[in-house]
């Protein structure tokens, strides 16, 4: 089996360049890395993730939200996910199941004994080796991100950034208690230092724990 690393966090906490750079830095270190992301991954969970992030469907109903994450997930994992650490390979995924614990749990209020059914289900099996959450104040992570989707043209994927501010505090305080229930798989690094402080942070951390053997090609 290969290895599974997570990142997690609140809008605009940095998750997504920290983890472009750990992929960067394992694969110049010829270890077999490949990075994906939920919602999305592979062209039909890409097509679920539309939905998903599309302004427009405001009224999609938690419940719906729910199931679509569940579905994306399941054939993300069943087509890009498995494939690849039964191939041995370390993978890098931008959010997965925690994401759905902090966001559609303690974000939308949907009772948590069906998510972790959900994500039972939906993840075949597969669970994090190691999650890095980059935890960062939801005030300053919103307007990061806001500032991105100004930026950056195309579809604007924002049905969550226009959520009140008490949602995303709600999700911070999901996703610390989910690192406090699992010390183990969690490391949480502050996103609020500067981008190569924290990067040195995580590829120390996560170098630490990849097995010996999936270093055998370096
Ligand atoms: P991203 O901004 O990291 O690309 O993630 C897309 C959005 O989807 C983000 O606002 C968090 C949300 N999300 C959930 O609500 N539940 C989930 O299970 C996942 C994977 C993401």
């Amino acid at each position: 089996m290969g290895y599974f690393v997570t990142f997690e966090g609140v809008e605009g906490c940095g998750k997504t360049t920290q983890i472009r750079l750990l992929s960067k830095l394992l694969s110049s270190r010829g270890l077999n890395t490949i990075l994906t992301r939920e919602p999305g991954g592979c062209p039909i969970a890409d097509k679920i993730r539309t939905i998903l992030l599309d302004a427009d469907n405001r009224a999609l109903s938690p419940l719906a939200e729910l199931m679509l994450y569940g579905a994306a997930r399941a054939q993300h994992v069943s087509e890009v996910i498995a494939p690849a650490l039964n191939a041995r390979n370390i993978v890098l995924c931008d959010r997965f199941s925690d994401a759905t614990v902090a966001y559609q749990s303690f974000g939308r209020g949907l009772d948590r004994t069906v998510i972790d059914t959900l994500n039972l289900h939906a993840c075949q099996g597969v669970t994090p080796d190691l999650t890095v959450l980059v935890d960062c104040d939801p005030n300053v992570g919103l307007e990061r991100a806001r500032r991105r989707i100004d930026a950056t043209s195309g579809p604007r994927e924002e049905r969550f950034e226009l959520e009140e501010l008490s949602f995303h505090t709600r999700v911070r305080t999901g996703y610390m208690q989910l690192a406090a229930e699992e010390p183990g798989r969690f490391i949480v690094v502050d996103g609020a230092n500067k981008i190569d402080v924290i990067s040195a942070e995580i590829s120390r951390l996560v170098i630490d724990r990849i097995p010996e053997t999936l270093h055998a090609v370096c």
